[in-house]
């Protein structure tokens, strides 16, 4: 159902695609002529990046069965045989603790459908790697990295054997057994880790838990590398 204000701010986006704000109750658009038909109670000058700014007010929304939004505040993923629709606590909880760095090179140990990947990438974080044992994995990284517009550069690697690319930040949402056995050979100095329940907490040598979120019974942590 669409109600009220989101209504005519369906109307408005409609007529204006430039962009539609809400200020003070009332609606500003950005048009390069002042809008015929309507009661234009203010004409001002846009300062320069408005572009950039409207972005922060234009927000998605829920309209019957879809939700509508920009593609900068959104990820469409078909996971196909692969793990990671999005919705499990763990892809969650890792997503959540990797808004809260700063955006670097990243590699995304156990890629499955590529949704860290993508959401890295959307994030700013650049190159991103996703590295997965599954072929079905890669494939559908590729594929929803293409759907998504970002660039992922995901390859068929065993992170218990294979050698690892160089990168700023890693993610492993894995089991917690593979976790620990995967931290000693990374070669960088955070870790975002998850894949296990809340009660649990990967014990390796040289790695300190610095930050950790939790729901539904998951859990997943910041690790940095004590230098
Ligand atoms: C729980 S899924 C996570 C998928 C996705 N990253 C997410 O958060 O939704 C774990 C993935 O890790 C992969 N995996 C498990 N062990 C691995 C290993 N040793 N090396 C590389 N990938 C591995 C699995 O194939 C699976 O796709």
């Amino acid at each position: 159902m669409i109600v009220g204000g989101e209504a005519e701010l369906l109307l408005l986006l409609h007529i204006f695609p430039d962009g539609v704000e809400e200020l003070d109750g009332a609606f500003a658009v950005y048009a390069d002529e002042p809008p015929i038909g309507f009661d234009v109670v203010q004409v001002d000058d846009v300062p320069d990046g408005w572009e950039d700014e409207w972005r922060s007010f234009h927000h998605g929304v829920k309209i019957g069965n879809f939700w509508v939004g920009p593609p900068w505040e959104s990820i469409v993923i078909d996971p196909g045989r692969a793990f990671g629709t999005g919705a499990h606590p763990t892809t969650r909880l890792t997503l959540e603790l990797l808004q809260r760095l700063e955006p670097a090179s990243l590699l995304d140990i156990g890629c499955g459908s590529g949704v860290l990947s993508i959401a890295a990438a959307k994030l700013g974080f650049e190159p991103v790697h996703g590295i997965d044992l599954d072929d079905a994995a890669i494939e559908s990284t590729l594929e929803n990295a293409r759907v998504n517009g970002v660039e992922i550069h995901a390859h068929r690697a065993d992170a218990l054997t294979d050698e690892l690319p160089r990168t700023d930040v890693a993610l492993a949402n894995v089991q917690l057994d593979v976790v620990e056995r995967l931290l000693p050979r990374l070669q960088c100095g955070r870790v975002i880790t998850s894949g296990y329940l809340d009660r649990d907490r990967p014990d390796v040598e040289g790695w300190t838990a610095v930050d950790r979120a939790e729901a539904d019974g998951w859990a997943a942590d910041l690790l940095t590398l004590r230098p």
